[in-house]
C-alpha cells in the first residue's frame, strides 16, 4: 500500500474527532459573545438531536476507512465538549478494537466525574483538561461559566484515580498571565504536567492576535522568575515543547506563533457533521458523507485535505475551536 504523504513528508497519523460542536462552557477565546447565557447545552440528549450530526455508525465507518488508507497511531476525541456526546465511550472502545492504542480526550472536565470509571476501564492514555487559572475568579471569567472552578475538584479526583491527566492553559495577554505561576504550582502539587498555550486568533477573535498574544518567551520569563529549568528535546509531531524544573517536574508550552510546528504536522480533523479538515488554520473542508461508500473518492478527500496544511505556521482561522475540534 502506498502511504499518502506530501512534499514535506507529512502524513496523517493522528486523527482528531470532534463529537459535537456544542459546549456547556463559554471560554473567552472560543465562544465569546456568540453564546447566550441561559441557553447552555446541559445534556447529552439535546446534542444527540441535532440532525446534521454524525451517528455512531457514521463515525465508525469514517474512522475505520481513514485508518485503512492512512494508518493511525493516535486518535483524540474533542468537541465542543466531547463528554456531551453519547458516542464517546463506544468510540473509544471501537478505536482500540481497530488497533489504535493511543486514544485520548480533550475536555473541559465538567462531565468527567460521571465517566471516570469507564475511562479507567478503557485505559485511555491521555486526558487533557482545560484550566485557564487557579483562582475561582480567573477560572470563571476565562471559562464564561459561573461554577467552572468546580472542575479543579474533578481534576484532583481524576489524578488520584490514576487517569493520565495533563492541564491545558490558554494564556491571553491582559487576561490571565498572572495565573501562570499558580497553575504551575498546582500542577506540580498534583504531579502532572501543565501546558501553557499561546492564544490562537480564531473565530470571533480572528483578527486580534496582537492584542492577546502572550508569547512563549514571555511565559518562560515568568517562570524563570521563580524556577530553574532545562529544555527537553521535542518529540516529532508534538504540538508542545517541554521543560524540566530542577525538582524533576515538567511543563509544556504550545507556541503556535513563536515556535511553529507545521513542518511535521501529522494531524487530521473530522468534525461532527462529517467534514474533514486537513489544517486547523484553514476553513476549507471536505464532506465525507457522500464518499463513505466509494474508496477512490474517499482517498481523494484525504489527499485533498493533506494539501490544505500550512507550510510554516498557523495563521489564524475564522472558525473557532468549537467547530473544528480543538
Ligand atoms: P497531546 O497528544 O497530549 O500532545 O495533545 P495535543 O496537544 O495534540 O492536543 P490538545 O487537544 O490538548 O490541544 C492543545 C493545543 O494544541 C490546542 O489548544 C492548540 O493550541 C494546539 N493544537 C492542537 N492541534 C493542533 C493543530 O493541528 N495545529 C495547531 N496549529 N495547533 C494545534
Ligand atoms: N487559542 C488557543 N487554544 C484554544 N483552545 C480553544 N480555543 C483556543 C484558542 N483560540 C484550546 C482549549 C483546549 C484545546 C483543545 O484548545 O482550551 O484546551
Ligand atoms: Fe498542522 Fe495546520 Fe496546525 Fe500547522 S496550522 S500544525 S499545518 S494543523
Amino acid at each position: 500500500m502506498t502511504i499518502l504523504s506530501d512534499t514535506y513528508g507529512r502524513r496523517f497519523e493522528k486523527l482528531r474527532v470532534s463529537l459535537t460542536n456544542q459546549c456547556n462552557f463559554n471560554c473567552v477565546y472560543c465562544v465569546g459573545k456568540e453564546h447566550v447565557p441561559g441557553q447552555m447545552i446541559q445534556s447529552a440528549r439535546s446534542v444527540q438531536q441535532s440532525e446534521s450530526s454524525l451517528q455512531l455508525k457514521d463515525y465508525q465507518a469514517i474512522i475505520s476507512k481513514i485508518h485503512q488508507i492512512s494508518p493511525l497511531k493516535q486518535i483524540r476525541f474533542t468537541g465542543g465538549e466531547p463528554m456531551l456526546s453519547p458516542h464517546l465511550i463506544s468510540l473509544i472502545g471501537f478505536s482500540k478494537d481497530l488497533g489504535i492504542k493511543n486514544v485520548g480526550i480533550t475536555t473541559n472536565g465538567w462531565y468527567l466525574e460521571r465517566k471516570m470509571k469507564e475511562l479507567i476501564d478503557l485505559k485511555i492514555v491521555s486526558l487533557n483538561i482545560s484550566l485557564d487559572g487557579i483562582s475561582n475568579e480567573f477560572i470563571t471569567r476565562m471559562a464564561g461559566h459561573s461554577q467552572a472552578y468546580k472542575v479543579k475538584e474533578t481534576i484532583e479526583l481524576a489524578v488520584s484515580a490514576g487517569l493520565p491527566v495533563k492541564l491545558n492553559a490558554v494564556i491571553m495577554k491582559g487576561k490571565n498571565e498572572q495565573e501562570i505561576l499558580p497553575l504551575l504550582e498546582y500542577a506540580r502539587n498534583l504531579n502532572i504536567p501543565v501546558r501553557f498555550i499561546e492564544f490562537m486568533a480564531m473565530g470571533h477573535l480572528h483578527h486580534t492576535k496582537s492584542n492577546y498574544l502572550f508569547s512563549q518567551n514571555e511565559i518562560l520569563d515568568t517562570i524563570a522568575a521563580r524556577y530553574n529549568f532545562t529544555y527537553i528535546p521535542r518529540t516529532k509531531s508534538s504540538t508542545s515543547e517541554y521543560w524540566r524544573l530542577s525538582s524533576g517536574d515538567t511543563f509544556g508550552i504550545i507556541a503556535n506563533y513563536t515556535t511553529p510546528f507545521c513542518h511535521d504536522c501529522n494531524r487530521l480533523r473530522l468534525d461532527s457533521t462529517g467534514k474533514l479538515f486537513g489544517c486547523l488554520s484553514s476553513t476549507q473542508s471536505i464532506s465525507l458523507k457522500s464518499r463513505i461508500a466509494d474508496d477512490e473518492l474517499f482517498k481523494q478527500a484525504l489527499a485533498e485535505a493533506l494539501g490544505h496544511k500550512q507550510q510554516i505556521q498557523f495563521t489564524g482561522s475564522a472558525l473557532s475551536m468549537k467547530y473544528i475540534g480543538g
